[in-house]
């Protein structure tokens, strides 16, 4: 399907006088009342809408924090204490933010999630999901730069466990790591650089690509859990039999599915917004101190599982090329599956079950970079159980077991070994 604008014209004049010039509106209809969008879309598939709520939510709460923080080292940390207890309302702006932070990737893992489901990675889609992985990417590098900035403990101790990765590379490792953070710790500098990424320069990178996605997909259509194509079957019309304009019919689920987010966003960010530590960690809320060493530094829950893979291989620079390669696998994946059923409906046993194992590996990964795993282990082993050395290599199998999941896929299609159900010709 190519998205050809049709134009229209309006019968507003101002409007009409624009349309003439500029045809937004003839645009704006081209990807709502005249994008036709499969019937049969389930829960799955309200992500992508509330992915972008959150975003904008982001934006707006990131605006007026960055009117009251200021980003230095000695001036940050009570900043934000200023937010949270003299600015109106600021104590709200700032958990909208740090709460909007961590339902954000907790919507990504849902929409990605998705994708694995119904491989809406696959042809014709492989460039919508290699720019949603570089969303990803991307908001990954933003989250961590936000983190750092209330320059707390753990944004102290954060920044300097990840950006000495940096050092781990061979002969330009030292050095990379002192560019990075502008310094021999991280200090003023490192706050200066990471706030000025973070407010102005990733944000514009994010919604351009964010943009390009939606526009990607469009091009070629959405997919839908039966992976049936519904461009392939068009009407006298021209139009799909099995679709329906997203406006009105998916804008207004859209709408509920988005009331639903807020209010449990709202019941979050009004009851909990630290989440008991996960969502924002105790010892973020002590200055940073570089003399003083918190008993246990981790990541935000997000970033886990790659935490648990540095941490689980023996080597650190084995440690950050596995962590490397766990994602360049995800980006590859259109080409490692080579499966030509699309959903999980009608796929093979085997892909069903190495997918659950991918799925549940990366969760367990997550509990172990946590440290989850390691306070269980005492209680069910009893004391004096090597931790440590049980926790690797509960690890350990995790990895092989993400891993696994794509070098499985990649024989299990490539040799003709999927034994795969009929596809309806049509959605069910
Ligand atoms: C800021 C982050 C993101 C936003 C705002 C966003 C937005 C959207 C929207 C609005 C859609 C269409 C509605 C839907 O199908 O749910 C969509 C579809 C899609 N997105 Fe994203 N997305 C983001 C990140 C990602 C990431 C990280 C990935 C995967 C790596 C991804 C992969 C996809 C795919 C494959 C589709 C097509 C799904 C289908 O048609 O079945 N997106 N996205």
């Amino acid at each position: 399907m190519s998205l050809k604008i049709e134009r229209i014209q309006p019968k507003n004049r101002l409007l009409a006088w624009v349309e003439d010039r500029l045809p937004a509106v003839s645009f704006i209809a081209a990807h709502t009342s005249r994008y036709y969008a499969p019937k049969n879309f389930n829960v799955w598939y309200y992500f992508g809408v509330l992915a972008l709520v959150v975003l904008v939510n982001q934006l707006v709460t990131g605006i007026f924090l960055a009117m009251h923080f200021k980003p230095s080292a000695a001036e940050a940390f009570a900043s934000v204490e200023y937010i949270m207890r003299d600015v109106e309302w600021g104590w709200l702006i700032r958990y909208m933010h740090s709460t909007g932070a961590s339902l954000f990737f907790v919507v990504i893992y849902f929409h990605m999630m998705r994708g694995l489901l119904y491989g809406s990675y696959k042809k014709p889609r492989e460039l919508v999901w290699i720019l949603g992985m570089l969303i990803y990417l991307l908001l990954m590098a933003e989250a961590f730069m936000g983190y750092v900035l209330p320059w707390g403990q753990m944004s102290f101790w954060g920044a300097k466990v990840i950006i000495s990765l940096f050092g781990a590379i061979p002969w330009v490792g030292e050095s990379l790591q002192h560019w990075v953070m502008g310094d021999y710790v991280p200090g003023d500098a490192t706050l200066n650089r990471f706030f000025s990424l973070h407010v102005v320069a990733l944000p514009i990178v994010l919604l351009f690509l964010v943009t390009i996605h939606v526009l990607a997909l469009h091009e070629v259509g959405s997919n839908n859990p039966d992976g049936v194509e519904i461009h392939e079957n068009t009407g006298p019309d021209g139009k799909p039999v099995d679709g329906i304009p997203f406006h009105p019919y998916y804008s207004v689920e859209d709408l509920f599915s988005t009331t639903i987010f807020l209010l449990l966003a709202a019941f979050l960010i009004f009851f909990a917004p630290t989440v008991g530590g996960l969502f924002l960690e105790h010892d973020n809320f002590t200055e940073a101190n570089p003399l003083v060493t918190p008993e246990h530094i981790k990541p935000v829950w997000y970033f886990t599982p790659y935490y648990a893979m540095l941490r689980v291989v023996p080597d650190k620079i084995l440690g950050v090329v596995v962590m490397g390669a766990a994602i360049l696998a995800l980006f590859g994946l259109p080409w490692i599956d080579r499966g030509r059923v699309k959903s999980v409906r009608y796929r093979g046993l085997g892909y069903k079950v190495a997918l659950g194992v991918f799925v549940v590996s990366f969760v367990l990964l997550g509990a172990v970079g946590i440290g989850a795993i390691a306070s269980l282990l005492p209680r069910m082993l009893g004391e004096g159980t090597d931790v440590n050395l049980i926790e690797n290599w509960i690890g350990r199998v995790l990895l092989a077991g993400y891993f696994g999941f794509f070098a499985f896929t990649w024989v299990y299609t490539r040799f003709g070994f999927e034994r795969t159900r009929p596809v309806p010709e049509r959605v069910t």
